[in-house]
């Protein structure tokens, strides 16, 4: 089992506080993600939990005991970074086993564990090579095999595949989800990158400035995100958001027109996402603006459209779209997806 609680947990570095009071309640068998900016404290966090860095206040509990004065190795918990730092002279085989074997596993058992570690992740034709003769993708999973074969109660990841280059990560994010269907094992995972998180975790939390500033599904941080930071951290490219001012149903963007507006209390900024708005003739949108940049991905093309007082904005169009630079366009915002938020920076929902 791999519940892990944490209650109200603060860490303090002398005088500077890191964690600022943090409550989560990880069910046996989540995959979370981490995200937030960086130096917002999600190594710091993660390795709070992991017991490698002392709790300043508050208790972290693994399925109901409180392991907060705990050392690591009494958590049961396997962390995995970055840096995989494997023992060059042996093989993969013996890397994968060294733990076990430290602590006195018989060697039939070790065998037992590390071949069914390699088949989970597919490294079996490489049991006997040195971590040198290996790809930096087969590096990473010896360095995961590791974990696995000391049967953890819950993994924790440390940016681990930010070192791999564009394809390999592709790779290594979908073994990874593979791997969590076949163990069903706790996943905490802290990433930079917007499409693991996306695609990886049950729930993401999202951190900012020691806090949590939202928890919640993929699917909810990116539609129904709380907050504007949420709003524009959570989606690549960002949000768009824009001042407006809202009266009697009705809301109006500076120096554009506005559309219908249905909610009780009043909001100071529209959030729109790149995908959920198109170009129409001039006069149809919510605002008007000149291309100023197209970017061609080949799936599809942002225009980056300078709408005058309101700032940027980045919509998303067909790659066959055919606006160039300096054109004159309306930018209709699809009723169905406008977010509003408050001057405070909060949702408005009610
Ligand atoms: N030992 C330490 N002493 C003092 N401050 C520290 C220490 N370790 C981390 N910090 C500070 O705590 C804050 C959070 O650091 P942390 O490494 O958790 O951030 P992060 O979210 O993992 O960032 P990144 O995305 O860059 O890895 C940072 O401001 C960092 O400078
Ligand atoms: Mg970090």
């Amino acid at each position: 089992m791999g519940a892990i609680t944490l209650d109200a947990v603060e860490k303090w570095f002398g005088e500077t506080q890191v964690i600022k009071g943090v409550d989560l309640q990880i069910p046996d068998g989540e995959f979370v993600i981490f995200v937030g900016p960086s130096g917002c404290g999600k190594s710091t966090l993660l390795r709070m939990i992991g017991g490698l860095e002392e709790t300043s206040r508050g208790r972290i509990l693994i399925d109901e005991a409180d392991v907060t004065a705990e050392p690591p190795a009494k958590r049961g918990l396997t962390m995995v970074f970055q840096s995989y730092a494997l023992y060059p002279h042996m093989s993969v085989a013996d890397n994968m086993g060294f733990s076990l074997k430290t602590s006195g596993a018989p060697k039939a058992e070790i065998e037992t564990k590390v071949a069914e570690a390699a088949r989970v992740l597919k490294l079996e034709p490489y049991l006997e090579r040195r971590p040198k003769d290996l790809s930096g993708g087969q590096r990473q999973r010896v360095a995961i095999g590791r974990s696995i074969v000391r049967d953890p109660t819950a993994f924790l990841f440390d940016e681990p595949l930010s070192n791999l280059d564009a394809a390999l990560r592709v790779e290594m994010r979908y073994e990874i989800a593979k791997l969590h269907q076949a163990l069903g094992t706790t996943m905490i995972y802290v990433t930079h990158d917007q499409v693991e998180a996306m695609t990886l975790a049950d729930r993401i939390v999202v951190l900012e400035a020691g806090r949590i500033a939202q928890i919640g599904t993929p699917k909810e941080l990116y539609e129904r995100p709380g907050n504007l930071f949420v709003a524009q951290f959570i989606g690549s490219p960002k949000m768009n958001v824009l001042p407006c001012r809202t009266e009697a149903g009705t809301y109006y963007l500076e120096g554009g027109r506005g559309g219908e507006y249905g909610f009780g209390t009043p909001a100071a900024h529209i959030g729109v996402r790149p995908e959920h708005i198109t170009v129409g003739a001039s006069g149809a949108g919510a605002c008007d603006g000149v291309v100023d940049v197209v970017e061609y991905l080949g799936a599809d093309t942002y225009l980056i459209v300078d709408a005058g007082a309101l700032g940027q904005v980045t919509v998303r169009v067909s790659s066959e779209d055919g606006h160039r630079p300096g054109d004159q366009v309306s930018l209709i915002f699809d009723p169905k997806w406008q977010l509003f938020f408050s001057a405070d920076g909060l949702a408005v929902s009610g």
